[in-house]
């Protein structure tokens, strides 16, 4: 079977299936978030490289203040179990998405876990958190300004995209 390099899953139905079974909505986050490391386990013997997980966009900060921060809480508490198994699992991790728009605590965790997992070599996992297609694209169409202005093309030439900005 060939096997993909890179897989990309996004988190959905947690709700639901907690609903199913007659429980709160955060139930089903909680075991979501067990899942994670089991999907990892699972996509690193399959020989993937890179695991992208798509956790918390920018359109969830919408949710009841209670379920935002209990999703900020479970996903603290993985990042800071992934600093600890990082080596015994040979896992390195990056995080995508708007970082400044998270606690100073989260942020500081995500540069420490970028940190101490970027020696090793196995399963890459990307987690995105605080993501959002507007938001990709702002920052897409920056980085392809700043490569104009580096290539010597005018600011006139670019401003059409930055209206997009
Ligand atoms: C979608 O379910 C899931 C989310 C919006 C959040 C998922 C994030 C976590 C569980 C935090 C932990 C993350 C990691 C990477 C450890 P939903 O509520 O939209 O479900 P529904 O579609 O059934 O309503």
């Amino acid at each position: 079977m060939a096997v993909p390099e890179s897989v990309a899953i996004i988190m959905d139905g947690n709700g639901r299936w907690a609903k199913s079974l007659g429980k709160p909505r955060t139930y089903g986050h909680k075991v979501g978030a067990e899942n994670v490391e089991k999907i990892c386990r699972a996509a690193d013997a399959l020989g993937i490289k890179y695991l992208t997980i798509y956790a918390f966009s920018t359109e969830n900060w919408k949710r009841p203040e209670s379920e935002v921060s209990t999703l900020m809480s479970l996903i603290k508490t993985y990042l800071n179990r992934c600093i600890k198994t990082c080596k015994r699992d040979n896992m390195r991790f990056r995080i995508i998405g708007d970082r400044s728009g998270l606690s100073k605590e989260l942020q500081d965790l995500i540069v420490k876990l970028e940190d101490v997992s970027s020696i090793y070599t196995g399963l890459t996992l990307v987690i995105a958190i605080n993501y959002g297609s507007r938001d990709e694209m702002r920052r897409a169409f920056i980085k392809t300004g700043k490569k104009f202005l580096s290539e010597g093309k005018s600011l006139d030439e670019i401003k059409e995209k930055e209206e997009f900005v």
